[in-house]
């Protein structure tokens, strides 16, 4: 089986998931992060190179001030929590976004787990926060524009991206029955295999990852040639 070296999944309906059970929105982001974590340690297991999680888009300010704030709080802990196992399983934290709006106390403790973790050289957890795909582009452009260079070609701009370094998505998940790419990983999509599924993020485990692997094996990668391309 061919394993994809980066994977990134729009972890989409939790809020659903606690509203049929007449839970709090939070409440569903609660069970959700119990599923990051056992697709970071499945992740982990199999071999993938990167995992990225699109946990906080640019378009998430708009949710009511409470989830946003809970969302944060969520995150904090998080960190806090998994670092030892991170430090223990040679896992490396990167986000993507532009972390300098989110709260400072949550910045600190992102920056800290960043640092923690800098020399592992194990699974990439690239988690992306108040991130947008449109934003991305139009940063690098300025970035760009500021260095004064006249003239950029596709190697040169990927520099400028969040994602600078690591390699483009093999395979991008989406829950809960949801066919949009939401503003996700505009420019690194070009060529990713889509798969969606109806299972709701908190209900999606282990099995369902390497569910969307087998499919992902059985689709025939031509990146635009006629060659099939492993
Ligand atoms: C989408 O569900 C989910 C989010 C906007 C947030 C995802 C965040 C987490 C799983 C927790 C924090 C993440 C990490 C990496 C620690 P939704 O609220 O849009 O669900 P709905 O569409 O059913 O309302």
């Amino acid at each position: 089986m061919d394993i994809p070296k980066h994977i990134a999944i729009i972890m989409d309906g939790n809020g659903r998931w606690a509203v049929k059970r007449s839970l709090s929105r939070i409440a569903g982001h609660k069970e959700g992060i119990k599923t990051v974590e056992e697709i970071i340690k499945a992740s982990n297991e199999i071999g993938i190179t990167v995992l990225t999680l699109y946990a906080f888009s640019t378009e998430n300010w708009a949710r009511p001030l409470a989830e946003v704030k809970g969302l944060f709080s969520l995150l904090k802990f998080f960190l806090r929590k998994k670092i030892k196992e991170f430090q223990k399983n040679n896992i490396k934290l990167k986000t993507i976004g532009n972390i300098s709006k989110l709260p400072a106390d949550v910045v600190k403790e992102i920056k800290s787990a960043i640092k923690i973790t800098s020399e592992n050289t194990g699974l990439i957890v690239n988690i992306a926060l108040n991130y947008g795909g449109r934003q991305e582009i139009i940063e690098a452009i300025n970035k760009i524009l500021e260095s004064g260079i006249k003239n950029i070609d596709e190697k040169n701009f990927e520099k400028y991206i969040y994602t600078a370094g690591l390699p483009d998505p093999d395979l991008i998940i989406r829950t809960s029955g949801e066919y949009r790419i939401s503003n996700f990983l505009m420019w690194q999509s070009a060529y990713s295999e889509f798969y969606t599924t109806n299972i709701l993020w908190p209900d999606f485990k282990k099995k369902d990852l390497l569910d969307a692997i087998s499919e992902y094996n059985r689709r025939n990668r031509r990146f635009g040639g006629l060659e099939h391309v492993k």
